[in-house]
């Protein structure tokens, strides 16, 4: 028997359940929850989905040449800290620290922060070394984190916030709700969701929508509170807000490696995900000091900050199985319709406060 089922009866015998709050229970349930669970099921050798990195290093790589940048624009301080929230395996942080190099690698610090218990238990494996050399650190998300110099960076972890779906009927707003007899479309009223909904479009149509995450601002908040200078960049799957609209965005459940809507189903033991609106999270960044921002699809920012061509060379002199793995990483990061169209990137800076 699945115990998420028994607490979401008591609730539902109450009234219907909005959508964000199932997303809540099916993936932060302390103890059952999808992301709190003592097992997990993700990567190639998992049940459910991959990530970039499970793809290979060239996401990390890409990224240590980013935050390189950013330490020289800060004046190449001695302490660099690369704070990764939603940081689950700690691959992102090791392929990271494996390819930084020079006075850059002697600087940076990455802290990996999720409580995401079976996750933490693979990245204490994957940064070992790290962690004994004391250029790695695990933080828990209750902590106060301290103000810092470096960069905050995340993949895939906007998108795994309870979010809930909206349509408009032409006359009002809906929210996506489960109810003893299943999930329903019901009148509710929207609050501050249904006001950045009207201005991101001219004109709402039946049949618009959009997903809400209540928790981005709260988060948003948290992490670049305390960089007091530098990059943020954020990895993610999502779209502008208007097109977000246009398209009806929807709650997905991934679950053995296939996709669909059935959001309500096996809670617990699926991910479930929602597009991340990126006009609504460059907006609370500025709002929280951050500028320059701009948003990239993955593909474009690969081929605009990775060294291909030294690369390329590079591998003609590893085994031929490195040699394709990288290469079919390079694909799917830079191919039409493969990862690296599906996602985006949104960086900003922080200027320091004098
Ligand atoms: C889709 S997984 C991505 C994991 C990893 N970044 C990857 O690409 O393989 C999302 C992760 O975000 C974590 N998470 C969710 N909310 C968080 C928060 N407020 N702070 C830190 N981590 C969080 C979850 O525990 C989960 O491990």
């Amino acid at each position: 028997m699945n115990p998420l089922y028994d607490i979401l009866k008591t609730r539902l015998a109450i009234g219907p359940v909005p959508a964000a709050e199932v997303m809540a229970l099916g993936l932060y349930h302390p103890e059952h929850g999808y992301y709190r669970r003592q097992t997990a099921s993700w990567g190639f050798d998992g049940q459910d989905y991959y990530t970039a990195l499970d793809l290979g290093p060239l996401l990390g790589q890409t990224l240590a040449l980013r935050l390189e940048a950013a330490w020289v624009r800060l004046g190449r301080p001695n302490r660099f800290t690369a704070l990764e929230p939603g940081a689950g395996r700690g691959w992102l942080g090791r392929d990271l620290l494996k390819s930084a190099t020079g006075p850059f690698a002697e600087a940076l610090v990455y802290v990996h922060l999720d409580d995401n218990p079976a996750a933490r238990r693979a990245a204490e494996a994957a940064l070992a070394p790290f962690l004994t050399a004391k250029r790695a650190r695990f933080a828990a998300e209750a902590d106060q984190l301290e103000p810092f110099v470096g960069a905050v960076l995340s993949n895939e972890l906007f998108d795994a916030l309870p979010a809930q779906p909206w349509r408009w009927d032409g006359e009002g707003w809906t929210r996506e709700v489960l109810t003893s007899a299943g999930p329903e479309w019901q009148a509710a009223e929207p609050g501050e969701a249904g006001g950045w909904f009207a201005s991101q479009t001219d004109g709402l149509e039946p049949g618009d929508g959009s997903i809400w995450c209540e928790a981005m601002p709260s988060l948003v908040h948290e992490l670049a509170g305390p960089l007091e200078a530098g990059l943020f960049i954020a990895v993610d799957y999502g779209e502008s807000a208007d097109r977000l609209l246009a398209k009806g965005a929807d709650l997905r459940r991934f679950k053995a490696h296939g996709v669909d809507g059935k959001w309500h189903e096996d809670l617990g033991r699926a991910d479930l995900t929602a597009d991340v609106d990126f006009t609504r999270l460059a907006f609370l960044l500025e709002q929280a000091g951050l500028s320059e921002l701009s948003q990239v699809e993955l593909s474009k920012w690969v081929r605009t900050h990775a060294p291909l061509e030294q690369w390329g060379a590079d591998w003609m002199n590893l085994p031929t199985p490195e040699r394709m793995q990288r290469t079919e990483n390079l694909l799917q990061l830079t191919l039409p319709n493969k990862m690296g169209s599906r996602f985006r990137v949104l960086e900003g800076w922080k200027e320091k406060n004098d």
